[in-house]
């Protein structure tokens, strides 16, 4: 059976022009249907639609509601922090070769990583923070929020698969799991790029617990009924550390590493861990900076 999120189908961006297309609700509450899901089937029966369409603007609200509570969550795993503790010796590296430092966030939504590292200054001075997504909805409400924290960082309208931006190190949260494993690949692939240096990419790990794991969180800390929805069939379609593994290696020019794997931590609290790629040449640097913590990095 599909499991398929709401979130994902309710609304599509041209990859190339980063056009908004329009969505048919009745195709997708047959696709919702056809994969066994007949909740969510309801729930996107009765969104409003322009004619046939799904309205544009009730779907752009409804997406910025989700995100806003969804930053819950990165609050209460704390992933500002686990970011920075793997970024900041990962750019004492970076510095130590005297390359720029330009941090991007893959999938950035609300934008709460790149404002939260930007708020902290954890990261110094003289990097430069980008948020990307392509849904133009939450890259707006990110950058409004920016402006009204005056944080110094940007955010910019892109597709994964179509990166302009350019990054010394590129990050993502959440976000593996949108992309069906035989697409993960291209997803490493397009940030193999000459002046790239590094990647971090937080996401679900695949355990057991997950789904029941992100259900009670859900119910207890999320209102909207997508956002419940979606962040348990997220939890059920979390890749294995395998198939993020052996995607990561299309990234052919990185060294990569999973970070603290469930097999190595505390099964009821890992529900996030990390894939971490990062130039051979940086990679000694890389494990004298992060010190102890070097221990929790697994070669693939
Ligand atoms: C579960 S949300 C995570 C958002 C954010 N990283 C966070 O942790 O709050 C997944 C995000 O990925 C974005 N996304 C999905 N596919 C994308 C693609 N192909 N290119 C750019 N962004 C994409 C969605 O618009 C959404 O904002």
């Amino acid at each position: 059976m599909a499991m398929l999120e709401i979130s994902d189908l309710v609304v599509e961006w041209d990859a190339h022009t980063g056009e908004r297309i329009a969505v048919r609700r009745a195709e997708v509450v047959a696709r919702l249907r056809a994969a066994g899901d007949r909740r969510a089937a309801r729930m996107v029966r009765r969104m409003p639609v322009t004619g046939e369409f799904l309205e544009p603007v009730a779907v752009d609200r409804l997406l910025v509601r989700v995100h806003t509570e969804l930053q819950r969550l990165n609050e209460e795993l704390h992933m500002a922090q686990r970011f920075a503790e793997l970024l900041v010796p990962m750019l004492t590296a970076v510095r130590a070769s005297g390359s720029r430092l330009r941090v991007v966030d893959v999938g950035c939504g609300l934008g709460f990583m790149v404002r939260n590292l930007a708020a902290s200054g954890v990261l110094g001075p003289d990097v430069e923070l980008v948020g990307v997504d392509f849904n133009r909805a939450l890259v707006a409400e990110a950058t409004r929020l920016a402006e009204a924290e005056r944080l110094s960082c940007t955010f910019v309208c892109a597709d994964a698969f179509a990166l302009a931006e350019e990054a010394t190190v590129y990050l993502s949260s959440g976000v593996l799991h949108h992309f069906a494993a035989d697409k993960l690949p291209e997803f490493f692939r397009a940030q193999d790029r000459a002046g790239t240096l590094a990647f971090i990419h937080y996401d679900i790990a695949a355990t057991r617990l997950a789904p029941l794991g992100a259900w009670l969180f859900h119910r207890a800390r999320m209102r909207e009924p997508l956002g419940r929805h979606d962040g348990v069939v997220s939890a059920r379609r979390a890749h294995g550390d395998e198939v993020v593994m052996s995607a990561a290696a299309a990234a052919a020019g990185m060294n990569t590493f999973l970070f603290e794997p469930f097999r190595h931590t505390n099964p009821f609290c890992a529900a996030m861990r990390a894939v971490v790629g990062i130039r051979p040449a940086l990679i000694a640097d890389f494990r004298r900076a992060l010190g102890r913590r070097a221990r929790g990095l697994v070669a693939g």
